[in-house]
């Protein structure tokens, strides 16, 4: 039998262009995804999020889900360009302002805790196109003024605010390899495009803290995204080569909120294409999130390949991998979720000890995990025994980790239901509810149930 502390936050997690639909709806300015999306070939079945679940029209039915499972939290996120249509204040959509407000107090009415993430992904596509997104400073001063209106709005009711979601895949996926909007690659842009999200967070974060932390009483943090590297060999270059994999990942973005630096590693390898922060920046951004907001999924293992590292040099997308010299491949004992994402629960262990030693025992909140999965439905159920055994391995991983110190505090499942995944559109099925993209209909898969029973449980369960 494996048990949580009591007052161990139970979640799950959803994002607003995966769920939300309602694209153009109520004043709602074009984001960066929808856009995107509109470019053939660039998203399986060229999907998009314009109908998505129809969670705009459906916040009742999906906040009912999430009390009929017991959670105590529910992680979503703001579309920037549903409140600011084109990204700035100069003119503000107050019937989006309305949704989100609708949507928190539905949740509070349900005792469910709201935590919003302001975020993920969506960019409003006028930022983009006139301001060049996230490649220009003056981005930080947009986040901003957006943060400002939401805490204004909501702050009264929301106490948990994440800045900006998974800041590497922004970078990466985005402006480097260019499989996720705005499509761009580049070896250079996603080292200036971290930087800027940093400050951006930074920013808003000051913003909350000296205009509405002490009044409101909230708090505010990042969340970061992070596989586990495992040194494929004992040999101490595959050690190094993983330790560097693992800096290249987190440290990255955590370093500078703790230490107010990026790891060495990254200065010694990366040249003139890494930005340094001036001593004031360094000074915004050391500190600033009051908690570790992790993302964890899978494990890779870690060799050595000293490749061609030239400081400064600007070779092509490749190189992305190559700054690090290291080769990411999979142990082929492992099994493999249908994003080909492998199964490694005591990968999540070591992560989170990890980054409790290196950051000195941040309170940590596990803001997804989960995984995509064949899921038939087969008379109206669907037996998702691979996602429940995931989760609860995972769990467990989670609990060891809490006896070896780490100071885990919650845990959000990716997804509260089946949503737009991305580049994969439809296909890739994360949620422990079933959508059927036909009729809309939301069916609790056994791991909803199971999840619920756990909850319900105070977070005690057997494997
Ligand atoms: C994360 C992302 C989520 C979700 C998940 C599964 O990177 O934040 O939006 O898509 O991965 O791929």
């Amino acid at each position: 039998m494996i048990s949580f502390p009591k007052d161990f936050l139970w979640g799950s997690a959803t994002s607003a262009y995966q769920i939300e639909g309602a694209w153009q709806k109520a004043g709602k300015g074009p984001s960066i995804w929808d856009a995107f999306c509109q470019v053939p070939g660039r998203v399986a079945n060229n999907e998009h999020g314009e109908r998505a679940c129809d969670h705009y029209h459906r916040i009742r039915e999906d906040v009912a889900l999430m009390k009929q499972m017991g959670l105590k939290a529910y992680r979503f996120s703001i579309a920037w360009p549903r409140i600011l249509p084109d990204g700035t204040t100069k003119k503000i959509n107050e019937a989006g302002l309305q949704f989100y407000s609708d949507l928190i107090d539905e949740l509070i009415a349900q005792d469910i805790e709201p935590w919003v993430t302001l975020y993920h992904w969506d960019l409003p596509l006028a930022l983009q196109v006139e301001e060049d997104g996230w490649l220009r400073k003056s981005i930080a001063d947009r986040f901003a003024d957006y943060a400002r209106v939401c805490f204004d709005r909501f702050g009264d009711r929301v106490k948990n605010w994440i800045t900006i979601n998974e800041a590497w895949v922004i970078a990466i996926l985005g402006y480097g390899q260019g499989v996720f909007a705005p499509g761009r690659v580049s070896n250079a842009e996603p080292y200036l495009v971290g930087h800027h999200l940093l400050l951006a967070h930074a920013r808003a974060v000051e913003v909350y803290r000296k205009e509405f932390q002490a009044e409101q009483g909230g708090r505010i943090g990042i969340t970061n995204n992070c596989d586990w590297r495992e040194p494929a060999t004992d040999n101490p270059a595959d050690h190094e080569a993983a330790q560097r994999a693992l800096e290249f990942f987190l440290g990255w973005f955590a370093d500078p909120l703790y230490f107010g630096h990026y790891p060495q590693c990254m200065v010694d390898r990366l040249g003139d294409r890494l930005p340094q922060f001036s001593p004031e920046e360094s000074e915004l951004v050391k500190g600033s999130s009051d908690f570790f907001g992790l993302n964890h999924y899978t494990t890779t293992l870690a060799s050595d390949e000293p490749g061609r590292v030239v400081p400064g040099e600007a070779h092509n997308n490749a190189g992305i991998a190559e700054d690090q010299g290291v080769r990411l491949h999979l142990d082929p004992s492992w099994t493999t979720t249908e994003m080909d994402w492998a199964i490694v629960p005591w990968g999540c262990r070591k992560l989170l000890e990890w980054i409790s030693e290196r950051y000195d025992q941040p309170d940590i909140y596990i803001t997804e995990n989960g995984g995509a999965f064949p899921d038939q439905l087969v008379d109206g159920r669907v037996d998702d025994q691979d996602r429940l055994g995931y989760l609860k391995t995972y769990l467990a991983a989670c609990r060891e980790a809490i006896d070896n110190g780490v100071k885990l505090r919650g845990y959000f499942v990716w997804s509260l239901m089946d949503n737009f995944e991305w580049a994969a559109g439809y296909d890739k099925r994360f949620g422990i509810h079933y959508v059927d993209f036909e009729t809309l209909e939301r069916i609790p898969k056994a791991s909803a149930l199971w999840y619920g029973e756990m909850v319900k449980n105070e977070g005690s369960f057997t494997v």
